[in-house]
């Protein structure tokens, strides 16, 4: 009885924290998004137009098109996946959209 709690208990503390992580990471990796920004995405522009005053960026569906249109423009050619982490990096470091 107190093994089966304990691995009942256990299990609940990994839910939580896969759902922790997932609620907050949503199964993009920031860490790569970032790498892919920081080699990318300098030749404009620096990571100081994320936080001026008269930023054109209202929502996370704006930061989304907003990454597809300078990825495009740059001719990256990267995959779903790659963009995505962008978008999770610069909203975690930057934008904060729920
Ligand atoms: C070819 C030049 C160029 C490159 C390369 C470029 N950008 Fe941009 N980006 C711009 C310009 C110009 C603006 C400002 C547009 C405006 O003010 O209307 C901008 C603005 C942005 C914004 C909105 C900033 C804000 O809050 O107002 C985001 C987000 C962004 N770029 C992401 C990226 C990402 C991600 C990459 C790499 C894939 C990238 N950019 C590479 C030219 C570029």
């Amino acid at each position: 009885m107190n093994h089966n709690r304990f691995l009942l208990g256990n299990t609940a503390l990994l839910l939580l924290a896969a759902a922790f992580y997932a609620g907050h990471a949503k199964a993009a990796d920031l860490a790569q998004g970032k790498k892919l920004y920081e080699a990318n995405c300098f030749a404009c522009h620096d990571s100081s137009i994320h936080t001026r005053k008269e930023t054109i960026i209202h929502s996370l569906s704006a930061l989304k098109k907003r990454v597809q249109f300078c990825e495009s423009m740059n001719k990256l050619g990267w995959s779903d996946k790659q963009k995505d982490d962008v978008v999770a990096y610069l909203n975690g470091a930057f934008y904060k959209f729920k």
